[in-house]
């Protein structure tokens, strides 16, 4: 294990450890009560837990598994399927479960050929294995697979990112103070609104961060510094390269931050009679924040939009 990196070394072992919501935490706390696992398929954006969660089922219900990961076996197909017939086919000596998992992560980085061997194989080893797969986009896993698992989606609804928040709050303070980091509090807040919900993105930021000895507002800089005036120049000019390579060097930002600046200056440089239709083009692609599997391409659709339909003073 790599004690260098932290969120290596604090990653959560146990399901009650994962900050997720609870009604998700309560689907996979029941299967550790049963010691009893369906095949999964688990989806989710980068950083939220799910190949966390899925070792953590494994070794809390005392399943011996092997983890497969997508991006890097997929060209072979054959391989796959020899090393789960081979590890399906041993008795496991120390297992107290009743069957094996296989876990299958990033499994939408694999090819449609890949994913109906994966059918099969679901089907040939289902007397003593599990199927544990992991996403980050569902839409890329055949059907055949999704009607064979129980799908857990990590999508936070929007009212539970609060609760979410706060507990990483708590646990992020934890971490800092066995790392022996001072901080602030109101920078790790920061931290954490900004990165939220890529959990993994959080932690090694903060890493990164504390290198220099503490958290404190001098790092506040870097986090929430975003000039606009280029973005609005360009913006009136129609000049959509500039437009996208500002989005691009903006991308570290919290989209919704960002667009809450843009809200706050096009008054400043629209004609008033454009600033209504403004107004609803942000909400629109503010709503979709959670939702859209890429930032870059939301953000500059809404930027976008506004230059075609707003007109600037
Ligand atoms: N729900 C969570 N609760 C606590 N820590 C988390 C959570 N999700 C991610 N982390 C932290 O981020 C790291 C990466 O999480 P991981 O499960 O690999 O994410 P992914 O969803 O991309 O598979 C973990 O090692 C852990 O430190
Ligand atoms: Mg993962």
């Amino acid at each position: 294990m790599n004690d260098f990196l932290w969120v290596e070394k604090y990653r959560p072992t146990i399901v009650e450890d994962c900050i997720l919501p609870q009604s998700i935490k309560d689907v996979f706390q029941g299967f550790v009560d049963q010691k009893e696992l369906p095949n999964l398929l688990l989806s989710g954006t980068a950083g939220v837990g799910k190949t966390t969660i899925a070792k953590a089922l494994c070794d809390e219900i005392g399943a011996s598994y092997i983890m497969i990961n997508g991006s890097d076996e997929g060209r072979f197909l054959d391989t796959v399927r020899n090393r789960i017939r081979t590890f399906a086919s041993t008795v496991s000596l120390t297992s107290g479960a009743s069957h094996k998992v296989v876990i299958i992560d990033e499994a939408d980085n694999t090819t449609n050929d890949v994913q109906l061997s994966l059918r099969s194989a679901v089907e040939e080893f289902h007397s003593n294995c599990r199927f544990i797969f992991t996403c980050n986009f569902i839409n890329k896993i055949i059907e055949p697979l999704h009607s064979r698992c129980t799908v857990v989606d990590f999508r936070v609804k929007n009212g539970q990112s609060i609760e979410l928040q706060k507990q990483f709050f708590d646990r992020l303070r934890w971490i800092l103070k066995t790392e022996g980091i001072n901080h602030e509090d109101k920078v790790v807040a920061k931290l954490i609104r900004r990165y939220y919900p890529d959990w993994r993105r959080l932690i090694n930021e903060c890493q990164r961060y504390s290198a220099s000895g503490s958290i404190d507002s001098a790092i506040l800089v870097d986090v929430a510094d975003v000039n606009l005036d280029t973005l609005l120049s360009s913006l009136k000019k129609k000049e959509f390269t500039n437009v996208k390579n500002w989005v691009v060097q903006h991308l570290d930002n919290d989209p919704s931050m960002v667009m809450r600046k843009v809200y706050d200056s096009l008054y400043g440089v629209l004609k008033p009679t454009s600033i209504p239709e403004a107004v609803l083009i942000i909400a629109k692609y503010m709503k979709d924040i959670t939702i859209v599997p890429d930032q870059e391409i939301n953000m500059l659709a809404c930027l976008t939009e506004i230059m075609m339909s707003c007109e600037f003073k």
